[in-house]
This record gives structure tokens, C-alpha cells and sequence, in this order.
């Protein structure tokens, strides 16, 4: 029998890509909606108002929980932080709590969190056995995490990936730096030597799919490229790709400025994060370096 997976934030960045993946390998996608209709395959769910219905997703094979409401895309208010947090650890704890109660649970749930965990550690590098740092994004990962509890408690295989920054076009971090770099506008931000880990979509996608399918992986992963960069080696290979120029930096407090604490927390600070445990899984990057990764997602370069 085909399997089931079901996917929550399926329209978004990942999800999106997950989705068309997974069908193409043969299995049957289910997505999780906050919208009427979405036809017979659609899982009705309102994480807001902790409404979800326990046989909606009674007798799935598999879970990938991706929603949450976008950090990027301007100031963060006090409205806007309370959504980023309530919609990732209220939705997280809305499906692990169903989980638990069902007759047919899935065999996994797969997680997403965020190298925000870490906080900013400037050069020290971090890995999976790192303590959480300090700040706003790290409170979030730790609550957003610890929501998924009630599954694993009730025996069900869990697996946390904490995302670097996701390399696509068609959205995320790298999209809305295009438009500036190519009107030669790019530059590194504030002293550029924050550190910047990523992962190329395809790369993230692929890691989602062996946690899916590797009984032996449970936990926390860091999903990001081997090769760290800081900011400022960021911009240079960006700026190299587009064969623009990166030489206006954009200063820390013109960021302050406009973005607010998003500034601080998602733009000018991050930490060396090593994916140490998916290496030791032996997982097989398409993507391990930034220059090439850049190429094939902007050029389409194989
Ligand atoms: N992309 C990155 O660089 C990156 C890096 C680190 C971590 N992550 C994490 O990985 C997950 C997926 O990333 P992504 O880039 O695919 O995210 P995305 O493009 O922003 O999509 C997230 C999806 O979550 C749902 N959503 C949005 N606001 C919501 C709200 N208030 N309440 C409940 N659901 C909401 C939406 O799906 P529906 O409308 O279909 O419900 C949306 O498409 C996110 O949790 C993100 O924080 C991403």
C-alpha cells in the first residue's frame, strides 16, 4: 500500500518542494490547511483555536510539520512575535497532542526548527549537543521543540531539524536579497562577521526525506551546508554569481533602524553551526558548497 504523509505549511518555501518531491517517489501527500476546501486529501486544522480533529489524521504513515508564521518581512511588533511563537508552539503542540491520542498514530514526526536555537555564539562553533543560546529566536526554538514532547512521549519516532538559511528562488532569505544585488545595491550587513549557515532547498528537502525514512534517526539535526560562511563571504560569493558588485555595506544601525530587534536577531548575529549529526548519518550533500549551490539555484547551473 502507497504511504501517507501529511504535511503542515505545505504551501510555503520547503513544503512546496517537499510535496512535488515526495509525490514524484511515489507517495501519497496529504496537506495540512487553515483554509476551507483543498479537496478530499485536505487536513482541516486551525492551530490558532487548537482545532484539529483526532481522525483527521488517524492511520497516516508519516508527519512533516513545517507552519509557522514567516520571521522575515519587516519590523517585528509585539503582534508579530506573538504570532511567530503561538503559531509554532501552539500548531506543534496542537499535532503532538493529537498524536498521542490517536489508535493509529504515524510511525514519525518530523519537525522543523531553526539554527536560531543557538543564538549568536560569534565564533565558537555549535552543534547538536550545543545548550541554547539567548534571545528572542532561541526561546522560540526551545518552546517550539519542546511542544513536539507529548509525540515522542507517546512512542512515536520524532525528529527535530533545525534549518539554516534555505537557498530557493521562488521565496526565503536568498530571493529578497536578488533585487538589491543585482541593481548593484548589494553589500554585506554591518560588519558581515556574523556567521550565515544555509542549505541549498534541494539539500534541505532531501534531509526531510531520510528523516522520513531512516528508522534510525531520531532527534535533533542541524540541516545546514558542511562549509560556513559569514556574511561578508556570503555577499562576495552572491555578488561573484550575479557578476555584480558588493560594495556598499548596509550599516548595523540603518538595519536597527528599519527592522527593529529583527535586525538584530536574524540579520547581524548568528553562530558557526556544524552539522555534525547528519554528517555522522552519513548524509549525502548535493550542495556542501556555497558557490556552486548558488549557481544551481540561480542558474539552474547542473
Ligand atoms: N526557509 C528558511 O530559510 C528557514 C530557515 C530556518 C527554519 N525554517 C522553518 O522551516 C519551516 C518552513 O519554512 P518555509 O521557509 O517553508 O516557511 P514559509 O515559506 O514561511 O511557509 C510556512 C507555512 O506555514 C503556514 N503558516 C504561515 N503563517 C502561519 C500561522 N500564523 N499559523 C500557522 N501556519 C502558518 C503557511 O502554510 P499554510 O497557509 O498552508 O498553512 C506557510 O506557507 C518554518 O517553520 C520556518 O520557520 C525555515
Amino acid at each position: 500500500m502507497t504511504a501517507t504523509v501529511a504535511i503542515s505549511g505545505a504551501s510555503g518555501l520547503i513544503g512546496t518542494t517537499l510535496a512535488t518531491q515526495l509525490v514524484a517517489s511515489g507517495l501519497r501527500v496529504r496537506k495540512f490547511t487553515r483554509k476551507d476546501g483543498g479537496g478530499q486529501d485536505a487536513i482541516h486544522w486551525d492551530p490558532a483555536r487548537g482545532a484539529l480533529l483526532p481522525a483527521q489524521i488517524d492511520g497516516l504513515d508519516a508527519i512533516v510539520h513545517l507552519a509557522g508564521e514567516s520571521i522575515a518581512g519587516g519590523r517585528w511588533t509585539a503582534a508579530r512575535m506573538a504570532r511567530i511563537r503561538d503559531s509554532r508552539v501552539q500548531g506543534t503542540r496542537l499535532i503532538a497532542t493529537t498524536i498521542a491520542q490517536l489508535q493509529h498514530k504515524p510511525k514519525v514526526l518530523v519537525c522543523a526548527s531553526a539554527v536560531g536555537f543557538y543564538g549568536d555564539r560569534g565564533d565558537t562553533e555549535v552543534d547538536e549537543s550545543s545548550p541554547p543560546g539567548t534571545g528572542f529566536l532561541a526561546e522560540v526554538c526551545q518552546q517550539w521543540e519542546a511542544a513536539a514532547k507529548p509525540a515522542q512521549d507517546a512512542g512515536v519516532r520524532v525528529v527535530w531539524l533545525r534549518f539554516g538559511v534555505v537557498l530557493a528562488v521562488q521565496g526565503g532569505a536568498l530571493e529578497r536579497m536578488l533585487l538589491p544585488f543585482k541593481l548593484g545595491l548589494g553589500g554585506r550587513l554591518g560588519s558581515g562577521r556574523q556567521w550565515m549557515p544555509w542549505i541549498a532547498v534541494t539539500d534541505a528537502v532531501t534531509a526531510i526525506e531520510v528523516a522520513l525514512a531512516r528508522n534510525d534517526m531520531k532527534g535533533v539535526y542541524n540541516v545546514v551546508a558542511p562549509e560556513a560562511v559569514t556574511n561578508a563571504t556570503f555577499t562576495r560569493t552572491l555578488a561573484r554569481v550575479l557578476r555584480r558588485p558588493a560594495i556598499l555595506p548596509v550599516p548595523a544601525f540603518a538595519l536597527r533602524l528599519a527592522l527593529g530587534r529583527f535586525a538584530d536577531e536574524a540579520l547581524l548575529s548568528g553562530s558557526k553551526v556544524l552539522p555534525k549529526r547528519l554528517v555522522d548519518a552519513g548524509f549525502r550533500y548535493k550542495w556542501p558548497q556555497l558557490e556552486p549551490a548558488l549557481r544551481n539555484v540561480l542558474e539552474g547551473s547542473p
